[in-house]
């Protein structure tokens, strides 16, 4: 198991001082802090091998070109690809989904096929769905949640038919913390015996748990390099080599050929095919140096911290916050991972978010980008606290003091009454 309290001497960010008070990052779900590990490893390649890839015999070319691979190599051993080859570097998860949502759902979907996605999605993999079903005449059918916030392979065995030719379901809820990696290895079971593809969005669980994308038995696999102490602008796609190549390239341009003629074009092999143009090989490298840095941790150290702060969190608020506050998805912390989303009883999310950013502490409020989850719980809005390798329980601690101000001071906070110096105590 790691030390966090040392793990917290690579993040500076950690050390500064907001509203008079030390920063309490627990927005982690929405986006990580980097280590100097990574600044420096992009710093590095801008400072002694910038160029640009696959494109020069230089020596700086061949450089940035070898440092390039590399990053995706480190990243399909992160994830127990087969191949370099199946890992293709994108913008983000947004990005990795619509690429799928493109070139796979075009030439495969048609009209009166369905596509099986969770109420509990993401928009980024709900949207594209939608919109490929739009363009072609296909059906899209929902799978819910339990009360508890969970999937149930019982509810897709409902809807996973012939007719079926995508399955799009998260690896866990960015607002309900449930991990679903059991269901999902059924639900891809079920759907390949119908020739339908299963597309997981793995933006909250590949940087928090050990993922094998073979043992998950997906077909596709999206993740966010920013949410794992990667720099922003660098995401992954990975996907069964097999079912790559047969694909045409998302955008296409320079880097995606072998050869063009006025008439005709060579798509170039895997997976510069789906890589169009000039790449952020500084992303890459910074990618490379952040999955280094996790690896060094160990995922399974990773999840078992995570676990523990979540365990902690709803022991503290159990004894110090009862009944004003309402925690959303699994209470079983083996099921959930380090998102908890929760409102203060009779206060609006934003206004305790608001609050909380007086006492130094990022959280993020509102909606989380899955409003048919919201629409579905009956809420306008949750609070939500998410961890990382470097939270301790002094901030959950921290983080529970200031709920039990916030709720002591509900009525001046109702009415407005509340500024500042009120929760600062200056
Ligand atoms: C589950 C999930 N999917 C997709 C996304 C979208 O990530 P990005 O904006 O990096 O594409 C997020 C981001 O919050 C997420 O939590």
């Amino acid at each position: 198991m790691f030390n966090p309290y040392e793990i917290r001497n690579d993040f500076p960010v950690l050390n500064r001082i907001v509203r008079g008070r030390k920063l309490i990052y627990l927005d982690n779900a929405a986006t990580s802090q980097k280590p100097k590990q990574v600044v420096a490893a992009i710093a590095r390649y801008y400072l002694w091998h910038n160029a640009n890839v696959h494109r020069g015999l230089h020596t700086l070319s061949q450089e940035a070109s070898q440092l390039y691979e590399e990053a995706h190599d480190a990243v399909a051993k992160f994830i127990n690809a087969r191949s370099w080859e199946e890992v293709i570097f994108t913008y983000n998860v947004t990005e990795a989904i619509n690429l799928v949502s493109f070139t796979w759902g075009l030439p495969n979907v048609n009209p009166g096929d369905e596509i099986v996605v969770t109420v509990m999605e993401h928009h980024s993999n709900m949207l594209p769905w939608r919109k490929l079903a739009k363009i072609k005449g296909a059906k899209i059918v929902y799978v819910d949640i339990t009360n508890g916030g969970e999937l149930t392979f019982d509810e897709f065995e409902k809807v996973i038919n012939r007719r079926t030719k995508v399955v799009a379901v998260t690896l866990m809820s960015n607002v309900l913390g449930t991990i679903t990696v059991d269901v999902v290895k059924k639900v891809s079971k079920l759907a390949h015996e119908y020739g339908a593809i299963v597309v997981a969005d793995g933006a909250q669980y590949v940087p928090h748990a050990p993922t094998d994308v073979r043992d998950l038995g997906v077909d596709f696999l999206g993740f966010s390099g920013h949410k794992m102490l990667g720099p922003m602008g660098i995401g992954v796609l990975w996907g069964r080599k097999e079912i790559l190549e047969e694909l045409e390239p998302f955008k296409s341009g320079g880097d995606t050929i072998k050869d063009v003629t006025l008439d005709d074009v060579v798509w170039h092999d895997l997976p510069w095919r789906f890589e169009a143009g000039t790449p952020n090989v500084a992303g890459a490298v910074g990618l490379k140096a952040a999955v280094e840095y996790l690896t060094r941790l160990g995922m399974d150290s990773v999840r078992e911290h995570e676990r523990e702060l979540v365990k902690y969190t709803f022991k503290r608020f159990n004894e110090e916050l009862g009944d004003e506050i309402e925690v959303y998805g699994p209470k079983d912390p083996e099921q959930r991972g380090g998102v908890i989303a929760f409102n203060v009883k009779g206060l609006n999310h934003h206004t305790v978010g608001m609050a909380l950013d007086m006492f130094g502490i990022a959280v993020r409020t509102g909606m989380h980008c899955a409003h048919p989850l919201h629409y579905r719980l009956g809420l306008k809005g949750t609070v939500r606290a998410s961890y990382y390798i470097y939270n301790i329980k002094e901030e959950v601690d921290e983080l529970v003091q200031a709920l039990k101000t916030i709720t002591m001071l509900k009525d001046k906070l109702q009415t407005g009454e509340v500024d500042e110096r009120v929760c600062t105590g200056t």
